[in-house]
């Protein structure tokens, strides 16, 4: 192994800058060259790549979003799209590929391997969506965005006795949400990993004013949406107000936190020592506080598995 590439790709998460320099100083430490690939793998097939050294990843890793930028390509699904990619790569003489992203840039990684390039993925996403590992880059840093919000919601929301009902990020995942909704204390949880009834949530919500709470907080995952109408029904059905808030991608910024930067290091450093074992098409990741690795293939294939117990925690301490 002479020299390896990094790049990342789709939605950028805090961290991603902390794992690219472990990746970086790890592959220097072992005497192994580094190219940075810019753009995700549009900038792949047009060539975006450089040669990076420690100074590169100075001062990045408390950083949020991903110095190398990152993009989604569709050509990159195809074909010739990837073959262009590995002929680049060969080019350059690059025998392999970190790509920090989620499911669909581990999908790509994968087929790209097949081309005779060595690769190996980080999980990178806020979502906290891949079932093989415990924690994903960014989840902590975005659910301590949301929590702040949240905290700060609540404020206003206790000085207007209100309802507020706040949507979060996660895709198809409640991890988000849920996390969010045990560390804030929010009174109802919705996730798309559990059914839910809106005449219920209005009861609840009386049930509580009845016993004498100030305010209610509806936090509402992404994958069910609808947070605007969901607040025009309850203040509808409970005659209380209620105002809705978007967060929006104001949860994929700001810098890492300890947590993000830890797991990326660690996560950075094991990519490359998997590598320099001769590994392909591997992802690695976090189970019960221990660095991984798995088959993408293997890794893909997982089913998640939402926390029901964490959920059941929250409906009863929450309420
Ligand atoms: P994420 O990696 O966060 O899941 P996307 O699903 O948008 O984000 O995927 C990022 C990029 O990975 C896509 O823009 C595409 O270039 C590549 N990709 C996604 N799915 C595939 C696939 N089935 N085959 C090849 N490349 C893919
Ligand atoms: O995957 C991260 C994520 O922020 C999801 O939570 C969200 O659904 C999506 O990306 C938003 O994507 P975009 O940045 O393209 O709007």
């Amino acid at each position: 192994m002479k020299k390896i590439a990094v790049l990342t790709s789709g939605g950028d998460a805090p961290g991603m800058n902390a794992a690219i320099r472990a990746v970086v100083r790890m592959a220097l430490y072992h005497g192994i060259e580094v190219m940075g690939v810019e753009r995700g793998y549009s900038g792949l097939i047009n060539g975006e790549l450089f040669k990076m050294d420690r100074s590169s990843v100075s001062d990045i890793i408390q950083r949020g979003g991903t110095i190398l930028r990152t993009a989604r390509c569709e050509e990159f699904k195809t074909e010739e799209g990837r073959q262009k990619a590995a002929n680049i790569l060969k080019a350059y003489g690059i025998d392999a590929l970190v790509v920090c992203g989620g499911d669909g840039s581990f999908m790509g990684a994968k087929l790209v391997s097949k081309l005779g390039v060595k690769t190996v993925g980080l999980p990178g996403t806020i979502d906290n969506d891949l079932a093989y590992t415990d924690y994903t880059i960014g989840f902590d840093t975005a659910l301590n965005t949301v929590l702040d919000a949240i905290n700060k919601l609540r404020d206003t929301s206790t000085s207007h006795e209100r309802v507020s009902v706040v949507e979060i990020m996660g895709r198809n995942c409640g991890d988000l949400a849920l996390y969010a909704g045990i560390a804030g204390g929010a009174e109802s949880i919705i996730v798309p990993e559990k059914d839910f009834c809106k005449e219920d949530l209005c009861r609840t919500i009386l049930e509580g004013k009845a016993s004498g709470k100030n305010h209610n907080l509806v936090l509402v995952a992404e994958g069910v949406g609808g947070a605007g109408e969901l607040a025009k029904y309850i203040e509808n059905v409970t005659g209380i107000e209620t105002r809705a808030t978007i967060l929006g991608h104001i949860q994929r910024g700001g810098s890492p936190t300890a947590a993000d930067r830890v797991l990326a290091s660690r996560l950075g450093a094991r990519a490359v020592e998997l590598l320099m074992e001769g590994k392909t098409a591997r992802v690695v990741g976090i189970r019960e506080n221990k660095i991984i690795d798995m088959d993408i293939d293997e890794a893909l294939a997982m089913e998640r598995t939402f926390d029901n117990d964490l959920f059941d925690v929250a409906l009863a301490i929450n309420k």
